[in-house]
């Protein structure tokens, strides 16, 4: 079967077994088949290399097959790739050291999962068991998965509205907006979720004390705190977690994409031995998982931390998210009638348009060149642009003057429909 016949080939088969809407969507953008990833490039079955800015939504902060990952992974799957549940398992034992390390003091115990909604399941269970209170505030536009418990804190009706009832209990507040959040936050509330950036509805940036406002409140009332760090933990903003910046502890943080080091599937529920001692002392099995916490999740975990540091990529995210940023911002103000701000911090940007549709053209135009961008998920004005953290200047000032020719033949189809 040629290139070709095998792409027309996977593209029914979407069509036929998987999902034929989705499958129409992720034709109209441009995309081929997937065939290898190396480094911050993605290569597609006619052998085209495309430089990953969507970075698998956040997945990708080591790039693609990071050979230290890929070395941990391989020694592992040699011993024994899964669990056998009843023994204890050295990696699971290491990796939740590491974290304890790493994250913000407090935050002590983890519980393993395998994705980001995951995560956020355990973090909902947890604050409630521990506070046997029911009220969760969270943000309008949030993102913070679609299983049942995650999607009911999540603050977008167009996903929730279709599977209502859910879980009770939610109330939304406007993101990065003090007053509303600490307002909100009383004693009945069993926690506060947060995104210290909001990812998914359109690349956030909070006042700086944001963060550090919501965590008083919090202690106010006798309320937790939930981080989820699913998208902006591990060097994502330039630090190591979105927390940082606000020097700020969360009661639980949820983690999941990056920690896998772009090769395995993992999610982490990091909290305080106080929220453990709640849930888990009387019932030692009360929240479990079969696979998480699996070794090679856990190797793959534990090398991507060990990378992080030792290749300095917090320090590499402000770097070069300053270059990209200045580059897309040189962009947008050739354009002010279509872009109506680049904003992030470190590899988390994101470019908001003045109208519907200028995205979606403009991914188009940009995957045609060899760019891969996607809209944010709650959000269809923004581009978010999150690549590898090992991007190098030359692959950032690429990134932005092809964004910048993406735009521009975007700007003169529109010119020609009006
Ligand atoms: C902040 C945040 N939380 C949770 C999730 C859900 O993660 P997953 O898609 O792995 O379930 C996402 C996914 O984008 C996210 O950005």
């Amino acid at each position: 079967m040629s290139p070709d016949q095998r792409h027309a080939d996977v593209l029914e088969k979407y069509s036929r077994f998987v999902n034929p809407y989705l499958a129409k969507l992720m034709h109209f953008a441009g995309f081929g088949l997937e065939v290898q990833g190396e480094g911050c490039y993605i290569i597609d079955h006619e052998g085209r290399r495309f430089l990953d800015c969507l970075g698998g939504y956040g997945v990708y902060a080591l790039g693609h097959r990071h050979p230290k990952v890929i070395e941990a992974v391989k020694r592992q799957l040699d011993l024994m790739p899964l669990s056998g549940k009843a023994f204890f398992n050295a990696n699971l034992a290491d990796l939740a050291a590491k974290i304890a390390e790493i994250t913000p003091s407090g935050l002590e115990l983890t519980f393993f999962s395998n994705s980001g909604a995951e995560a956020v399941e355990a973090a909902l269970k947890f604050v409630k068991a521990s506070t046997r209170r029911t009220k969760i505030v969270a943000t309008d536009g949030g993102y913070h998965g679609k299983t049942i418990g995650a999607l009911s804190v999540t603050g977008r009706e167009k996903y929730r509205r279709p599977f209502e009832p859910l879980m009770p209990g939610g109330v939304f507040v406007p993101y990065g907006d003090v007053d509303a959040i600490v307002g909100a936050i009383d004693g009945d509330t069993a926690a506060c979720i947060i995104e210290p950036i909001q990812g998914e509805g359109g690349i956030h940036v909070p006042p700086d004390g944001y963060l550090r406002a919501i965590r008083e409140a919090c202690d106010r009332h006798g309320a937790l705190m939930i981080a989820d760090e699913v998208q902006t933990g591990l060097g994502r903003t330039g630090d190591l977690f979105g927390c940082d910046h606000d020097r700020v502890s969360p009661d639980v943080m949820t983690l999941a994409k990056a920690f896998g080091g772009g090769v395995m599937p993992i999610g982490a529920t990091v909290a305080t031995p106080a929220v453990f001692e709640r849930v888990y002392s009387e019932n030692p099995l009360a929240h479990t998982s079969t696979f998480g916490g699996n070794p090679l999740a856990c190797a793959a975990g534990l090398a991507s931390i060990q990378v992080v540091e030792e290749e300095g990529l917090c320090e590499r995210a402000r770097l070069i998210g300053g270059v990209l940023r200045e580059g897309l911002q040189s962009v947008a103000d050739r354009h002010t009638d279509l872009v109506s701000e680049v904003r992030g911090r470190g590899l988390m940007i994101g470019v908001e348009f003045t109208m519907d549709d200028v995205g979606e053209l403009t991914i188009a135009q940009m995957v045609k060149r060899g760019l891969v961008a996607a809209y944010t998920l709650n959000n269809r004005r923004v581009i978010r642009f999150e690549p590898p953290l090992i991007m190098t200047e030359a692959q950032a000032v690429w990134a932005a003057e092809t964004f910048g020719e993406a735009l521009a033949e975007t700007a003169e189809v529109l010119a020609t429909l009006v």
